[in-house]
């Protein structure tokens, strides 16, 4: 059994509920983001891709991709860039966003499960997985697939959601994100519940440390991390040797 928020299901069931939560909201998905974190998360993302250390022409793949931020960051770095989330809805809003924007040259999109890529051993530069990893029901799978994928050299990026370190600002997160982010939630995408998955999958997430040895366990080396607003947010790197 695996943690969904706060409960305990078999490893397939909790894909299937994810993939529930992620169908339900994907047209609210970007509004709901600059909504609960106050544009804050736009900040995170930048600061996450322009720290890839992005060469022009490097090739990233962005897994849990979404509704495609880090992707249209991560092509307008110079990157050749391949979108790979499972679900459905949140593609096409994100492939949407970009045909509209003009974008199609250098990104594609796939449906894919992050613990199986369909993807040709050493075949990218980079790997970046924006809150995504916490969603994953076999993280550890997850993460040997992503070691494989890179070239040697090639490097991991994981922007999270991570454990608070100041007590006062854990105190404000806990109301924020129990009393406030579930009632946007239904306000604005019709669904409470996804939002207090998002709330609990947040603090049943691995912490920093943690997380970093789970990345040393997949076999990473120079495993390094940073916080990002006093550890609501965590970037982990690390190099396929
Ligand atoms: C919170 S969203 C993050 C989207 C985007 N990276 C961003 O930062 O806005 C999490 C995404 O993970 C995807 N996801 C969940 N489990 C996955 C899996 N096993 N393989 C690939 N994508 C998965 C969901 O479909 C969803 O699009």
């Amino acid at each position: 059994m695996i943690d969904f928020g706060y409960r305990e299901v078999a490893p397939e069931e909790k894909t299937r509920l994810v993939g529930r939560v992620f169908s339900s909201v994907a047209a609210k998905y970007d509004l709901m983001n600059d909504l609960m974190s106050l544009g804050i998360h736009r900040l995170w993302k930048r600061h996450f891709v322009a720290s890839c250390g992005i060469r022009p022409g490097d090739r990233l793949l962005d897994l849990a991709g979404g509704t495609g931020d880090i992707a249209r960051l991560a092509r307008a770095a110079g990157a050749d860039v391949t979108v790979a989330d499972i679900n459905r809805e949140m593609l096409s809003v994100g492939r949407a966003r970009a045909d509209d924007e003009g974008l199609v040259k250098g990104l594609g999109w796939f449906q894919v499960n992050a613990e199986a890529l369909p993807f040709s051993a050493s075949s990218f530069d980079h790997v970046t997985i924006a809150f995504g990893l916490r969603n994953v029901s076999f993280r550890d799978r997850a993460l040997a697939d992503m070691q494989r994928v890179l070239k040697p050299g090639g490097r991991v990026h994981i922007l999270e959601f991570s454990k608070v370190g100041l007590p006062a600002l854990a105190r404000l997160y806990d109301t924020w994100s129990f009393q406030v982010m579930p009632r946007l939630g239904q306000r604005i995408a019709g669904d409470a519940d996804s939002y207090q998955y998002l709330a609990e999958s947040i603090r049943r997430f691995p912490d920093q440390e943690t997380l970093a040895d789970l990345m040393r366990a997949a076999g990473f080396e120079r495993v390094n991390w940073h916080n990002l607003s006093g550890g609501i947010c965590a970037i982990h790197r690390a190099a396929k040797a």
